[in-house]
């Protein structure tokens, strides 16, 4: 598995697929790699025979006493995961190569950016789609995969393929779940003991509002209250917010509806975990 570390060495590695009339799957990735980010290699591989995964921690993204200096690194592990999944190469671009000296270009999203994790994290999703577009020019991906847990980023990312006409096919991957229930996500390798128990609250609260739903409640206020006493007994727990959404525009609906999603985001210790559950589907 060729690992790629410039963008001269990536542009040739590009050109030889092109010419060899491969389509190319991409899957980017900050590292850590868990099981959601290789079942996203597998969405990858079921539309194109090459799959390239990107592993570039973007300090873009991260904003003042976020958790860029301590997010989990671990090129070593990362490289023999994908390996085994069948990844066909790798760029592991350093920050000089994403933004040399002078770099100051931004790709800066609309309101749909406004609301939730961009409210909670300004600038967060001006750094995701600044990246996500040099990638994607980079690269230049038949088809880029991304996952469900990161909802407003899959929204964003669409939005942005759509307004600039990006010629890119965009395939969302389900969240992929520990059996208790907790959504896989590389921060989980922050939490203690106790706080991985608590954690189980953010998934509780999806599937009580899951069940409530499909016990005939459709008023939002009414799935939002059943979703927050799911934290009554998980006090190390704060929810940032509980969002009943319109699937395209992520603003909040009166009555939930199938399809409607479900979406919770809270701090377990000092971890910031996300989850989300569209309604209709099933809870797994
Ligand atoms: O979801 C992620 O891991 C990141 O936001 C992404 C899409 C790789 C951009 O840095």
């Amino acid at each position: 598995m060729p690992e790629l570390r410039d963008i001269a060495a990536l542009r040739a590695w590009r050109e030889a697929e092109r010419r060899a009339g491969r389509r190319v799957g991409f899957v980017p990735t900050m590292g850590a790699l868990h099981d959601g980010h290789l079942s996203l290699v597998d969405l990858a591989a079921r539309s194109a025979p090459t799959v390239l995964m990107s592993v570039f921690v973007n300090p873009l993204q991260f904003g003042p006493g976020e958790d860029y200096a301590r997010y989990p690194r671990d090129l070593e592990r990362d490289r023999a995961l994908a390996a085994g999944r069948g990844v066909t190469a790798l760029f592991v671009p350093g920050v000089e190569v994403m933004y040399p000296p002078g770099s100051e270009t931004r790709v800066v999203p609309g309101p749909t950016a406004e609301r939730w994790e961009g409210a909670m994290r300004p600038g967060h999703f001006t750094g995701v789609l600044t990246v996500v577009a040099k990638l994607f020019n980079l690269v230049q991906p038949d088809v880029a995969v991304f996952g469900q847990k990161d909802i407003q980023q899959v929204t964003l990312i669409r939005r942005m393929v759509r307004d600039l006409d990006l010629p890119i096919e965009i395939a969302v991957g389900r969240t992929v779940r520990e059996p208790d229930g907790l959504a896989l996500s590389s921060r989980n390798a922050y939490l203690t003991g106790a706080e991985r128990g608590q954690a189980l609250s953010l998934s509780r609260s999806l599937r009580a509002a899951d069940t409530l739903w499909r016990a005939g409640e459709a008023e939002a206020p009414r799935l939002e209250s059943r979703m927050r006493e799911q934290f009554h007994a998980a006090p190390g727990v704060t929810v940032d917010y509980i969002a009943i959404v319109h699937p395209e525009t992520l603003a909040p609906v009166k009555r939930a509806e199938h399809g409607t999603i479900v979406a919770v985001a809270a701090r377990v210790g000092r971890t910031r975990l996300l989850d989300n559950h569209v309604l209709g589907m099933e809870f797994r």
